[in-house]
This record gives C-alpha cells, structure tokens and sequence, in this order.
C-alpha cells in the first residue's frame, strides 16, 4: 500500500468525493502471516441509497464470513465453475460452514459459456434446491463470467436477493466485480439479456490471483491500461514504472493499482449507475472488442479482445485528428510490455465490422464511439465515419 496515498485523479478534477477509502486491519483477528501481513484496503461505492464496500487485499477471504454473517444472512448460495470449485470454492464454503452458516455451492462450466439462459436456469434450479430466501445470499466466485452470471441470477431470483461479488480474476478485481452490471449472452449479442444488480459486498483477495494461468492475468491489462489511458494519466505512469514487478505479480506493486482501478469505476458508477452518460467512458475499447468477441464465439479473451479495440480507437482518433501519434504509440507499447492484444481466435476484419452495428449500444446502427484524446482523457459520444472505421480494422486483421 505505499503507493497509495500519493496518487490522485487526474480524471474529473481529482474530486474523489463520492469515492471514501480507508485502510482497515483484519478485524477477525486473522494472524499476519495467514495474511500475507498486508492491510486491507475498502472502498465505498457510493450508488445513491445502496452504497457498498469493496474491501481489498491478501487474505480478504478470511474475513468474508464473518462480513457475510453482519449483513444478517443465514444461508449462502456459492456459484463458482468447474475450475476453481476445487481450488477456492472448498475452503470458502468450509470458511462459511465454519462461522455457523448454511452454504451450499454449485459450479458452472468455466469461461464465456457459463453466460448462457442455459446455465442461468441451472443456477436459478440450485438456488430453489437451496431453498436460498430473502435473507440468503449468492456468493459470486470466480472471474467475470461467474460475476456475470450469479450476479444476474441473485437480480431474478425472488425479485432480487443480495449478492456478493469474490472476484478470483484480475479482471473481476478490477473491473467486472463492480458496478451492477450483470446478465448473459444471447445468440450473437454479448450481454443480451441482464440487469443493473450492484452487489452488496465486494471482496477482492489478491491471495486467489496466485493459481490463475498467466494468459488469464496478462488478459486483465486490457482493462487497466483502459482506465489509465481513458481516465488516468498518472496510472498510465505508474503501469510505464512498474511493469517489471506487475509482470512477476509482486503484491506490493499489484494491490494499488487494484485498488486504484476500483476508485476509477466506484467513482463513474456513483455518478452514473445506468450508463445515461459519463459511464460510457467505460467501453473505451469495447466497440471492437465486443465484436471481436462475438465474431470469434466467443473464443476471444475478454481482456484481449478490448486492447486490440484500443488499438483501433486509438488509431480512428489519429486519423479523425482527434489525437496525435505519439498517444497511439505509447498506448500500443504499454500494451505490448503486457503481451496485448497478443494471441486471438482468428476472426476476419469483414466479420468483426459486421458485428459492430450489433453492438447493444447501438441506436439504429450507430455506436457512439469513446475516443482518446491524450493520455488520461477521452471523449464520449463520437461518431466515427463507416470508411474510417473500415480503413483501420482492415488495417489490424486479416
Ligand atoms: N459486468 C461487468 O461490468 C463486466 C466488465 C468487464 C468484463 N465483464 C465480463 O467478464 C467476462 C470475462 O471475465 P474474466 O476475464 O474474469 O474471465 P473468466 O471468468 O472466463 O475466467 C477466465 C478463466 O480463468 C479461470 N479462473 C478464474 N479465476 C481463477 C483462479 N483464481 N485460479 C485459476 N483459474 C481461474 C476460470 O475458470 C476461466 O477458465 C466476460 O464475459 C466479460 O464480458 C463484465
């Protein structure tokens, strides 16, 4: 955590006010070298009359039981895939157990397959087999397929019943975990079918990063260097300084900017739950990358499928002369020193513009488009000539 008191905003004004943190300890009297000795981290989201915390951190899970038991909750649903049911998903449900709850747990198959209507009725199944009530609660663990999924399952089930979000991928940390946004995927069209469910509980322990695969983790990146360059200038800087020790996954290096990209978000969803406008700032990237990904079935990591989309924002700014090159070369190396875009499915360019007007932001085939204009800043609501569009996708895929 030495990081973190001196970095601030450069993204609106450096007013962090609907953004509150604070340092905490193991309040369950969790000893230091269970830990990793490091201090908890917790960050507010402040959503208009549902704030919740994101507490981050090596060793969070210890502490999640006995948050789970002040929230009044009696009885827990864990949805986790197939993977990592037996690398976390028994020592969170014996934790729970352990605390004197009732947990019973259900995984799904891993990866972008689990956001189907199929695997939501089989979730939505165990929830009845659990007889999970209002006063129960679904336990979200895993990355942001299972967040997705559990997160729109608890936003249906009963109405609506609490949720809390364990996010076990760099990605869920620091991104899909918060925000409410929740659903599954319908055909060709990511997220088709969802709701805004903000969770009631975040808890990121950075201990669950340390069996995810490398490609999993480097994937992530995509959605850090997305924040530094649409929102944070000097976490730009930072990712430029650290990158050798986020690369071998050093805690001290890796628990800031975790932290920080969850400020970024806290502070866009409090200000804008349902995306009437600056949380759109948030798919920079995402216009060609949901393409990608639907393109490829989606074959396409996540993470890389937005860094190549950067790569063609960034390069439709140069041409729109809304930025200058050297904002497109510093981005493209950022991104490289994290392996990004890296390996994707091969998708053709014609398939990928084909699947642009798709995208679900569209209004009658156009997609408002986020574009950079320097390092730190974009700007919402372009409209992106289709020639121009074509010129650079063509350029980037076969
Ligand atoms: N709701 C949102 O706001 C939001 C934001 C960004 C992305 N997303 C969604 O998130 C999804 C991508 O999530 P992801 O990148 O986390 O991938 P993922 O959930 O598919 O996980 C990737 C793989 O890593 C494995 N895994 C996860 N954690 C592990 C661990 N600790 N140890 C070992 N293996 C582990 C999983 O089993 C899976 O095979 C996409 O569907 C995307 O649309 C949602």
């Amino acid at each position: 955590m030495t990081r973190f008191s001196s970095f601030q905003s450069s993204y609106g004004g450096g007013d962090d006010q609907s953004v509150s943190r604070t340092l905490l300890c193991h309040v369950g009297g969790v000893p230091d070298e269970a830990t990793g000795g490091g201090d908890l981290a917790r960050i507010t989201v402040d959503v208009p009359g549902r704030p919740y915390p994101v507490v981050i951190g090596r060793g969070a899970l210890q502490d999640l039981p006995r948050l789970v038991k002040e929230m009044g909750v009696t009885a827990a649903a864990v949805v986790t895939d197939r993977t990592l049911a037996g690398l976390w998903g028994e020592v969170l449900q014996d934790g729970l157990t352990g605390y004197g709850l009732t947990a019973w747990i259900h995984a799904v198959e891993p990866g972008e397959r689990a956001k189907s209507l199929t695997e939501l009725e089989r979730v939505l199944n165990f929830l009845e087999a659990s007889s999970i009530d209002r006063r129960g609660v679904v336990i979200a663990l895993g990355g942001g397929t299972v967040g997705d999924l559990a997160g729109f399952a608890a936003a249906v089930w009963l109405r609506g019943i609490r949720c809390v979000q364990v996010p076990t991928t760099l990605l869920a940390m620091v991104d899909s975990s918060i925000g409410g946004k929740t659903g599954v995927n319908l055909g060709r069209t990511k997220n088709a079918v969802g709701a805004y469910w903000q969770p009631a509980l975040v808890v990121s322990d950075l201990a669950l990063l340390e069996t995810l695969p490398n490609t999993d983790y480097l994937a992530a990146f995509g959605e850090i260097v997305k924040y530094a360059v649409a929102m944070d200038r000097r976490l730009a800087e930072w990712l430029e300084a650290d990158a050798e020790s986020l690369l071998n996954r050093s805690s001290e290096a890796l628990e800031p900017v975790v932290a920080r990209c969850v400020e970024l978000k806290a502070k866009v969803v409090a200000a804008d739950e349902r995306e009437g406008g600056l949380r759109a700032i948030l798919n920079y990237g995402h216009t060609v990358g949901h393409a990608v990904e639907s393109a490829s079935a989606y074959a396409a990591a996540h993470g890389r499928a937005v860094a190549l989309g950067m790569e063609a924002a960034a390069r439709i700014s140069l041409e729109m002369g809304l930025c200058d090159s050297a904002l497109v070369g510093r981005q493209a190396a950022m991104m490289d020193r994290f392996g990004l875009p890296g390996e994707l499915p091969p998708v053709t360019s014609e398939a990928v513009l084909a699947a642009v007007p798709r995208d679900k932001k569209s209004v009658g085939g156009r997609v408002p488009w986020v574009l950079p204009r320097e390092m730190g800043r974009a700007q919402l609501g372009i409209k992106v000539p289709a020639e121009t569009l074509a010129r650079v996708v063509r350029a980037l895929l076969p």
